[in-house]
């Protein structure tokens, strides 16, 4: 937890081992059964390509996506940037009251393990937005986007956290 800070930069140009996305993605998602896509960007052992998790071994899309999810999150440079984004999304038109509040929810408790895991991996995660009416065609499904999640290599070390009562002072540093 102290070790998690904000990360606004990504480095690009390096990627994240296998097991750090394999791991992720078993332990964030154990008892949810909200969809989840994966873009990977760049994993060691894993072409690049968007993924039906927890299906890695074949891509529904291949090819590389940086350019592409830059437009789809409304130019947020993180998920050009990272190593691999994970998206909860799922049809919420055929959701009633109750079902949509439980889908953010499940999307928010992936979210929050995927940003301990990162960096209890040695990487970085944020969250990102996105624009909602590019993320069916991107995903090629009926399939609203709920939450992304972008992990990759962090572009500095964030500060150590303080003890409650005492948070360390930072630097603000700004996005790519
Ligand atoms: C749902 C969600 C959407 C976000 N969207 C963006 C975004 O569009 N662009 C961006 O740079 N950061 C985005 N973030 C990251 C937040 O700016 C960041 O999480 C917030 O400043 C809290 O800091 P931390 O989680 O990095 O510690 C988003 C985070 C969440 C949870």
């Amino acid at each position: 937890m102290l070790a998690r800070g904000s990360q606004r930069r990504m480095d690009p140009t390096r990627g994240l081992p296998e097991n750090t996305l394999r791991t992720s993605l078993r332990a964030a998602l154990r008892g949810v059964s909200l969809p989840h896509r994966v873009v990977v960007h760049a994993i060691d052992g894993v072409a690049p390509g968007l993924y039906r998790s927890p299906d890695l071994s074949t891509p529904a899309r291949a090819g590389a996506m940086r350019d592409e999810l830059y437009r789809v999150s409304w130019e947020g440079g993180l998920a050009r940037d990272a190593a691999f984004v994970v998206i909860a999304a799922t049809d919420v038109g055929a959701l009633d009251d109750r079902e949509y509040r439980e889908a953010h929810l499940a999307a928010g408790l992936v979210e929050g393990r995927l940003h301990l895991l990162a960096y209890g991996l040695g990487a970085s995660a944020s969250g990102m937005t996105f624009v909602d009416s590019e993320v069916p065609p991107f995903l090629g499904e009926q399939l609203d986007g709920l939450l992304f999640t972008c992990v990759g290599v962090p572009g500095y070390t964030s500060a150590t956290g303080g003890p409650p009562g005492a948070p360390t002072e930072v630097r603000k540093v700004t996005e790519r």
